[in-house]
């Protein structure tokens, strides 16, 4: 199974993702990576709040490096997921023809919150750490889904 996070920089919300459920909810035979549908931040470690916020929750997100979405990823993977409903509208644009790989948004797994993932970037801390938290309980609900 391979499945990618998908955020708009790829420097807060996806690698954030990627990182939890690495660190977290992993099982053998999982592919995970993280993109953004922007290009502004290619090649960038996450933000540095982000990687703090992390930090604090005992995970290590640094040696991740921002990429962008591309059509070609609905090849590659076998499940999407956006962080917000307009990076599902952002990635359903870039559907090849006959690419039939599901997008959906991470809160849609979690019990606890609704909707998009709080985007952090011009938030203060109390932002990067509610973004924590739907980030862990859209992966929780995730990670149910999938071992059914
Ligand atoms: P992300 O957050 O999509 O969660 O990585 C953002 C990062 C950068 C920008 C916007 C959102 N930006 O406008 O540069």
């Amino acid at each position: 199974m391979k499945i990618l996070f998908v955020c708009l920089g790829n420097i807060c919300r996806s690698p954030t993702a990627e990182a939890v459920y690495r660190s977290r909810f992993s099982s053998e035979g999982l592919f995970l990576d993280s993109a953004g549908t922007g290009s502004w931040h290619i090649g960038k470690a996450p933000d540095a709040r982000m990687l703090a916020t992390l930090a604090s929750h005992g995970i290590d997100a640094s040696d991740l490096r921002a990429r962008q979405f591309g059509a070609a990823d609905f090849e590659q993977f076998d499940l999407i997921i956006a962080m917000d409903e307009q990076n599902r509208r952002d990635i359903e644009q870039l559907r090849p023809p006959g690419a039939t790989t599901p997008v959906r948004c991470l809160l849609e797994f979690s019990g606890t919150h609704r909707g998009d993932v709080t985007d952090p970037y011009y938030e203060d801390e109390k932002g990067f750490e509610l973004c924590f938290n739907q980030v862990v309980s859209g992966c929780e609900g995730l990670w149910e889904q999938l071992k059914r």
